[in-house]
C-alpha cells in the first residue's frame, strides 16, 4: 500500500498471446479483422457478415450467409422459464446485470454440450442478447411481453423493432449496424481477456461469455459510452464546454470517452462513428451534441494530447437514436459476443492455463 506503482502495472504493455482475429495499433495502419480494414467493413458488410467471419474464420458466400442469418433468426425465442427470470428483474435494474442475469439463465436452461459445440452455443447466446434485453425492457418499462421471434433481417433491425415497437428506419438501421462492426472485437481488451481467462480454466462457454459482461460494465471500458452521454448532458451545451473542460482539469477529473491504453494518437474506430454522428445529426436536426463534441475533442487533443476513443461519438450518436441511456453499454454486448466468443475459440484451441505471478 502506498509504494510506487509497478512498471506494467495492469498488464501495460505486456503481449499475452497471439491473434488471428483483430490488430490494434500493430500494423500502423489501424484495426483489421482477419485483415479486412474496418472502414471497409463499416462500408460494405452486414454486421451478421463480420460475425461470420470472426466467429467462422472467412466471409460467408451468398449461399453460407443465408443460411446463418436464418439460423439467428431462429435462435431468437426465449425459454419460457428465461422470461419468467426477466419478468421478475426490476425496472431499475442496470442492464448490463440483465444482460448477464438472462446470459447465465439461459446457460442454466440449455446444454451447451463440449468444446465440439461452441459455434451453437455462440450463435445462440449471440442470437439472444438482443431478444434478452429489449424483453426485459419493454416488459418491466411498459408491460408489454413482446414477441422476440421476429423475422426482422438483421440483429440491430430486430433490437430496434422490439425496443420501439416500430419498423426502423434505414438511416438508424444502418448507423447502428455500423456501430457494431465496430465494437465487435478489439485485440485482448479488458473483457475479451476476461473470457480468455476464464475460457482457460475449461469453463463452459455462458460461464465466459457472463464473465466478460461484467468486465464490460465497468466505466473505463464498455460502460464509457454511457458515462460519456452522461458527461454530455451535464455540459449541457456548446458554450459551457470549454469551461467545464477547464473545471474537469482542475480537479484531475477523468473525461469519460477520452484515452485508450493502446492507441495514444487516436483510435482507428472514431472517424467511422464521427461520420455516423454527423449523419444522424442531420437525420435528427439537432446539432447540439455534435458542437459540444467537437470542443471537447479540440481541446482534449490541444491541450492534454489525449483523443477520443470509440466511446466518445458513440454515446452522442445513441443519444440522437433516441435509446435510454442505461441501455448503451448492452449493445456494446451485443456485437462484442462475437469477439468474444472468437478469442474463446482460439483459447480453446491451444489452450494454456492463464496465470501469471505476484511481485
Ligand atoms: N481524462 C483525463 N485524463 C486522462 C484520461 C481521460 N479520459 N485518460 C488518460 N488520462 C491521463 C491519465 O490520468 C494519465 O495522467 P498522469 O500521467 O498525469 O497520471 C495520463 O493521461 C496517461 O494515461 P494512461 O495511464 O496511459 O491511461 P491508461 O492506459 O491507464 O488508461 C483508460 C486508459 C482507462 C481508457 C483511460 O484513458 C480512461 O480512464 N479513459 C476514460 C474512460 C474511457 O473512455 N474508457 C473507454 C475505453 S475504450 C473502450 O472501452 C471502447
Amino acid at each position: 500500500m502506498g509504494e510506487k506503482k509497478l512498471e506494467g502495472a495492469g498488464l501495460r504493455g505486456q503481449v499475452a498471446g497471439n491473434t488471428a482475429l483483430s490488430t490494434v495499433g500493430k500494423t500502423g495502419k489501424g484495426l483489421t479483422y482477419r485483415g479486412y480494414a474496418i472502414e471497409e467493413l463499416a462500408e460494405k458488410a452486414t454486421f451478421e457478415e463480420v460475425a461470420y467471419m470472426l466467429l467462422y474464420g472467412k466471409l460467408p458466400t451468398q449461399s453460407e450467409y443465408d443460411q446463418y442469418s436464418s439460423k439467428l433468426k431462429s435462435y431468437r425465442s426465449l425459454p419460457a422459464e428465461l422470461k419468467e427470470v426477466l419478468e421478475r428483474v426490476p425496472k431499475d435494474a442496470h442492464p448490463m446485470d440483465v444482460m448477464r442475469t438472462g446470459c447465465s439463465m439461459l446457460g442454466n436452461l440449455e446444454p451447451e454440450g463440449d468444446f465440439s459445440n461452441q459455434n451453437e452455443t455462440a450463435d445462440r447466446v449471440l442470437a439472444s442478447m438482443a431478444s434478452i434485453i429489449t424483453y426485459w425492457y419493454r416488459y418491466s418499462h411498459e408491460g408489454v411481453k413482446v414477441d422476440t421471434a421476429t423475422d426482422h433481417p438483421t440483429i440491430g433491425g430486430q433490437f430496434l423493432s422490439l425496443l420501439t415497437g416500430n419498423e426502423p428506419s434505414e438511416e438508424h438501421s444502418r448507423a447502428l449496424a455500423v456501430s457494431l462492426i465496430l465494437y465487435a472485437d478489439h485485440g485482448f481488451n479488458a473483457s475479451t481477456f476476461t473470457a480468455m481467462v476464464t475460457a482457460s480454466t475449461l469453463a463452459n462457454p455462458t460461464q465466459v461469455i457472463a464473465s466478460a459482461i461484467g468486465s464490460l460494465s465497468g466505466p473505463l471500458h464498455g460502460g464509457a459510452n454511457e458515462a460519456v452521454m452522461e458527461m454530455m448532458k451535464r455540459v449541457g451545451k456548446s458554450t459551457n464546454a470549454e469551461t467545464w473542460l477547464r473545471n474537469a482539469f482542475a480537479n484531475k477529473d477523468l473525461v469519460m470517452g477520452f484515452g485508450h491504453r493502446v492507441y495514444k494518437f487516436g483510435d482507428s474506430r472514431v472517424p467511422t462513428m464521427k461520420s455516423c454522428l454527423k449523419d444522424l445529426t442531420e437525420w435528427a436536426g439537432d446539432t447540439k451534441w455534435l458542437e459540444i463534441d467537437e470542443i471537447m475533442e479540440t481541446s482534449m487533443v490541444s491541450e492534454k494530447k489525449i483523443h477520443p476513443n470509440l466511446d466518445f461519438p458513440s454515446g452522442p450518436a445513441y443519444y440522437l437514436m433516441g435509446f435510454p441511456i442505461n441501455l448503451y453499454t448492452p449493445i456494446f454486448v451485443m456485437a462484442r459476443i462475437t469477439g468474444w466468443s472468437a478469442h474463446y475459440f482460439e483459447q480453446n484451441a491451444d489452450n494454456s492455463l492463464i496465470r501469471p505471478l505476484s511481485a
